[in-house]
This record gives C-alpha cells, sequence and structure tokens, in this order.
C-alpha cells in the first residue's frame, strides 16, 4: 500500500483491518470512476494555471502525466489495486511518483470529497447517454417490426383472458412508444445532473478564486453546482434520480420479457426466443429454456435493490459524510448490470420468430363481439343496447375474420392507425439533439 496521501505522522496511523473495512470495495469501483477522475483532474490543473496557482508548465506536465496514466489504465498496465486506498489518491500518487513536488500541487483548491461528486457526476451522463442510445435501439427494433408485422392478428388479452382481436403491429408499437419515453426520460434526467461540483473543495469553498466556469465548460457541463454544501449534499440524490431513469427502462423491459415468456410457453406457442439467446438443461434433453428473456425480466429486481439501497444511505445531516461513498456500490452494480442487459435486447428482440396460423387460431370467435357492439353503435343504436345485443349474438360471430376487424380498427392508435410515423418523428427528434 502506498502512504495514505492525508498521512501526517505515526499519530495518523490507522489499524490495517480497519482500513480495509473503510475502504470496502471502494478500488474495485473506482475502476468504473477513474477515467472521468482523470479527464477532471486534468481540467482541474489547467484551472489552476490560469490562475497562477500552477506554471503552464506544470499545468501540461501534470496533463501529460495522466494521458499516460489514462492508457496505461486502458491496456491494463496499470492496474488500480488495495495498494491505493481510492482512485484519488492513486492519481495523486501517479503523479508524485513521476514529477515529485508537481505532483503534490494537484490537490490544490480540491478534496476529495468534489473529485468523486465531478467523477460521479461524469459517469452518470455516460451511462445515462448509453441508456438513451439502447433506449433508442429498442424501440427502433420495435418500430421497424411493426411496421414489417402490423398486420398479423394476435388474440388480445386483459386479466389474461382474451379479450379482442389485436396486432403484433399494436404489440410492438406499444413497447416502441415505451422505449421512446424512457429514452426522453434518460435525456431529461442527463440535462437535470449536466451540473459540476467541481471546486467546491470539502463542501465549504476555498480562499483561492478558483475558475470554476471554465473547469465545467471545458469538461462539457452546462452550468455549475453553485453551493458548496449543496454539491455533498447532492451526492446520492442524482444517482438515485438516474436509477429512476434506469428502472423507467428495465420496468418496461419486464413487461416485454414477461410477455415473451408466456407467448414462448408451449401453451401459448406464439413465438420462438432464437436460440442463440437460449440455454439447455442439465438433466433434460428436451429443453431448450428462454433464459435471456427471463434474466432480462429480473434485471429490474436488481436496479430498484440497488435503488432502494441507495434511498436507505441517504439519511443524513448536511455535508460530506463518509457513508456516502456507500452510495457508489448500488449506483454502478446497477448502472452496469441494467446496461448489460438493455444492450441485449434489441439482438433478442429481432431475432423472434411469431408462429402466426397459431396466433391467427388462438383468436376465439367471441373476441369480436366488441366489434360487434360499435358496429351496431355505428349504425345508431345506444352503446349499452348494442352491447346486450352483442352478447346476445355471441355464437353467431363464428365467421369473422380477425384481418377485418384489425383493418375496421380506425380509432388513432389503434390497429388500422397505429401512428408509426408519430412515434418515429418523436424519436428521431430526441436523437436529434447530441446523446453524449
Ligand atoms: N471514497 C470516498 C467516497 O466515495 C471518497 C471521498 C473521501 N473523502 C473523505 N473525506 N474521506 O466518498
Amino acid at each position: 500500500m502506498s502512504d495514505y496521501i492525508w498521512k501526517k505522522g505515526s499519530s495518523t496511523d490507522v489499524d490495517a483491518r480497519v482500513m480495509r473495512f473503510l475502504a470496502g470495495e471502494d478500488v474495485v469501483l473506482d475502476r468504473q470512476l477513474l477515467p472521468f477522475d482523470i479527464r477532471a483532474s486534468q481540467a482541474h490543473a489547467r484551472g489552476l494555471a490560469r490562475i497562477g496557482v500552477l506554471t503552464a508548465a506544470q499545468a501540461e506536465a501534470m496533463t501529460e502525466s495522466l494521458d499516460a496514466l489514462a492508457a496505461a489504465f486502458a491496456s491494463g498496465e496499470f492496474v488500480l489495486d488495495a495498494r491505493y486506498e481510492d482512485g484519488h489518491s492513486a492519481i495523486e500518487s501517479w503523479l508524485t511518483e513521476r514529477l515529485g513536488e508537481i505532483g503534490g500541487r494537484i490537490h490544490a483548491g480540491r478534496s476529495r470529497n468534489d473529485q468523486v461528486a465531478v467523477a460521479l457526476r461524469l459517469y452518470l451522463k455516460d451511462r445515462l447517454a448509453r441508456l438513451a442510445r439502447f433506449c433508442a435501439d429498442i424501440a427502433r427494433i420495435c418500430l421497424e417490426r411493426a411496421d414489417r408485422e402490423q398486420a398479423v392478428p394476435l388474440p388480445g388479452h386483459t386479466h389474461l383472458q382474451q379479450a379482442m382481436p389485436s396486432s403484433l403491429g399494436l404489440w410492438w408499437a406499444g413497447h416502441a412508444e415505451a422505449f421512446v419515453d424512457n429514452l426522453a426520460l434518460a435525456r431529461q434526467t442527463a440535462q437535470w445532473l449536466d451540473a459540476s461540483p467541481l471546486g467546491t473543495a470539502s463542501g465549504f469553498g476555498v480562499n483561492l478564486a478558483l475558475d470554476r466556469e471554465g473547469v465545467a465548460a471545458e469538461l462539457g457541463f452546462a452550468r455549475l453546482v453553485v453551493n458548496p454544501q449543496y454539491a455533498q449534499n447532492a451526492r446520492g440524490k442524482v444517482e438515485l434520480r438516474a436509477l429512476d431513469a434506469l428502472s423507467a427502462a428495465t420496468g418496461d423491459l419486464r413487461r416485454l420479457a414477461w410477455d415473451l415468456s408466456l407467448f414462448a410457453s408451449q401453451e401459448f406457442g406464439f413465438v420462438r426466443v432464437p436460440a442463440n439467446f437460449c440455454t439447455g438443461s442439465s438433466i433434460m434433453p428436451n429443453k431448450l429454456n428462454p433464459d435471456t428473456v427471463e434474466l432480462l425480466r429480473s434485471l429490474h429486481a436488481t436496479v430498484v435493490g440497488a435503488r432502494t439501497e441507495l434511498d436507505n444511505v441517504l439519511s443524513l445531516p448536511s455535508g460530506y459524510q463518509r457513508d456516502l461513498q456507500d452510495t457508489k456500490p448500488p449506483t454502478i452494480r446497477g448502472f452496469e448490470r441494467g446496461l448489460a442487459g438493455l444492450e441485449l435486447a434489441p439482438g433478442m428482440l429481432s431475432g423472434l420468430e411469431w408462429q402466426t396460423e397459431r396466433m391467427r387460431s388462438a383468436i376465439a370467435p367471441e373476441l369480436h363481439a366488441t366489434d360487434r357492439a360499435n358496429e351496431l353503435v355505428g349504425q345508431g343504436q345506444p352503446f349499452r343496447e348494442a352491447y346486450r345485443q352483442a352478447a346476445a349474438e355471441i355464437d353467431g360471430l363464428g365467421r369473422r375474420r380477425a384481418e377485418d376487424s384489425l383493418r375496421a380498427r380506425i380509432s388513432p392508435g389503434g390497429c388500422a392507425r397505429l401512428e408509426l410515423g408519430t412515434l418515429k418523428t418523436r424519436l428521431e427528434g430526441l436523437l436529434d439533439a447530441s446523446l453524449e
């Protein structure tokens, strides 16, 4: 272990077991944050040069050395491990080992408290951009398949009981619209947290005229978190909202996965999940199970569990408390697992094979009763009377074809008028503004 950056002599020796407990999973989690921490450190160094705390040459030397650290980390040559207390200390140690006393100048005007907060905001912006991209990918596949398969009949269910003839077009477009909404939420959330806490130091500001705006602009932030106390109090709060945006997507994926796992059962027999997304049974030779669908369904539990854990850490007074370190495991676990699942969804969705004859023949005659009632309404009957007449005529509905029912479903959004163009225009509009 390299010396702690806060070590002041033997009076600050800490028991090794205590240190292990305090560090927790920190160095492992900080591997996700290190590239962002490095970028923020470079911007901070340049900011210090602008106000004369560093010379231009010192800032340049630091920036170059940090580029080398980023490259060594990316190639695996530098490993962030228990030799360091955390990623922040590793950055300072790297600089000090290579640049001597110049390295010790990087921490002027900052604390690990704002350092971790800015790295986390950059991490969340990056992951929310990925979330937005995956939502867009899912929505695009759903819209394409809605267009291609719009006229394919599918029994519509309420209460898991057959209800009315529906279509693959309506089913796909329903999931598409969900993911367009989720894309919008990811982007709104990214904008909402797009503020730099860097330069608020330990939570009280510093007696240096830091160029906080310039540093924030260089890092691509839209604005500052102005108040140093709030920069700390917002920690965990922004992660919570980011997990909310993620959970909107994983929650919708859960529904979609539920539909598919029902439709893929032999009892329904509506769909085949592509074999490269399935695994076999260790004992039953006959089986190929839709495991991907199932683990995409349980993904939401991981995200919501993470959110709950995080929320419970936040029972805190104002300012930095070490408890805040415990907001990192659920945030990073939730995002890494959640995004890994969402990324798989488009491939699985594009490979689905529908058993269209089976779906058509599953539509029993009585499913046309609501259409019949509305036809009578079209002829001028009061709906309640038409409802009773259609109920009495159910036995006579046997000759109806599902395709005719779908063609007549002309209310906006209905099977004959899916408004795919409207959904596509909204999707493209959200994508137009840059995602990064
Ligand atoms: N690992 C710490 C965290 O995530 C970094 C900040 C440490 N700050 C401190 N004052 N000990 O919160």
